[in-house]
């Protein structure tokens, strides 16, 4: 039977960082309300020259070299974003044009802050049936292009970035175990409900949340999707090493461990330093915390999403 294994992790975030004081300069909120209430402390912007496509290049470079897989070897890209250069070409035949490869099958995945769950779900499935090989599964997202920076129940809360695994056929998992769902009856809770029509913007360009209803979707949806994965691989939750969750905010994330009854050590947390990156936080999240040494060879890892759709998921993988 073929499985598929984590092979190497990439991550990156744009130059510029944001700090909590540049809003509260141009805004009625401060550093210690963002502070207290999501545990945002910096975020990083793009800049106007950089899409989607530009940050999953960078972030699948390191993928590739960590894995010690060439560009030329992929064999499937699965780029989740709701950030997309354009409305088409997808992204991800954008990314793989400029990484100078061609003929592989490349498409997007847009499942927002679940979105990464879902494209490494789907290269799984491709790797399982023997459709691929070696897979560069991503997620990027500018969502600096979505905010409404009047919107201060909003506009502080993201970031932008990109994060990248390289996933390889291999003898024995690798992920053991994936769960996705979606309840579109919630899509009011969190939408850019807009889009291009007859040469104008019809509806809003602009990220609106229900921010309360959304922290209490996600606690329980977490939750609810740890304990279905870890069942479905077979294991118990005190089997998990590592709770790599979406980092949407502190609070959302310290209240799913604590109903899981994961202690504070296995909880990966990154929100402080990227904020909210949607699609790409859980890659960029697993990168960082490899390349700390703290994510080891062997560790399990439940890897988890929830966002727009709504949608939500996770995956448990043996690293
Ligand atoms: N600075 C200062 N005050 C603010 C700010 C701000 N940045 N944003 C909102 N407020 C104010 C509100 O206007 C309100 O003022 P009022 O009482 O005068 O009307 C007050 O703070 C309380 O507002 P609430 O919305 O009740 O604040 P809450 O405690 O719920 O915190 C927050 C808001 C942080 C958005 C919270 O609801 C939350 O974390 N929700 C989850 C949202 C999330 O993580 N979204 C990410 C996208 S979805 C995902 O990734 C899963």
């Amino acid at each position: 039977m073929t499985f598929s294994r984590i092979a190497g992790t990439g991550g990156y975030l744009p130059p510029r960082v944001v700090s909590n004081d540049w809003f509260a300069a141009r805004l009625d909120t401060s550093d210690a309300w963002i502070r207290s209430r999501t545990g945002i402390v910096t975020r990083h912007f793009a800049d106007e020259s950089q899409t989607s496509s530009d940050l999953a290049l960078e972030a699948s470079r390191r993928a590739l070299e960590s894995a010690g897989v060439a560009a030329s070897e992929v064999d499937l890209i699965v780029l989740a974003t709701s950030t997309p250069d354009y409305v088409f070409p997808s992204a991800a035949c954008l990314l793989q044009a400029k990484l100078g490869i061609k003929g592989c099958p490349a498409f997007d995945v847009q499942a927002v802050c679940s979105g990464f769950i879902y494209a490494l779900a789907a290269a799984d499935g491709f790797i399982k049936s023997g459709t691929a090989r070696r897979a560069l599964v991503v997620g990027a997202e500018v969502f600096s292009r979505l905010l409404d920076w009047k919107d201060r129940g909003t506009c502080v809360l993201f970031g932008d970035g990109a994060g990248a695994v390289l996933l390889a056929a291999d003898s024995k998992p690798g992920i053991h175990a994936s769960v996705l769902h979606a309840d579109g009856s919630y899509a009011g809770l969190l939408s850019v409900p807009g889009n291009v029509s007859n040469g104008r913007i019809v509806g809003s360009p602009y990220l609106q949340m229900n921010g309360q209803g959304v922290f209490k979707f996600a606690v329980k949806a977490l939750e609810e999707v740890a304990r279905e994965t870890v069942a479905a691989a077979d294991m118990a939750i005190a089997d998990v090493d590592w709770l790599v969750p979406h980092q949407a905010n502190v609070r959302i994330l310290d209240a799913a461990a604590r109903r899981l009854g994961l202690p504070a050590e296995k909880l990966a947390i990154t929100v402080d330093h990227h904020g909210n990156t949607s699609a790409a936080s859980v890659p960029l999240a697993l990168d960082e915390f490899v390349r700390a040494g703290k994510i080891r060879a062997g560790h399990h890892v439940l890897m988890q999403g929830v966002g727009g759709g709504f949608t939500w998921g996770a995956t448990l993988a043996t690293m």
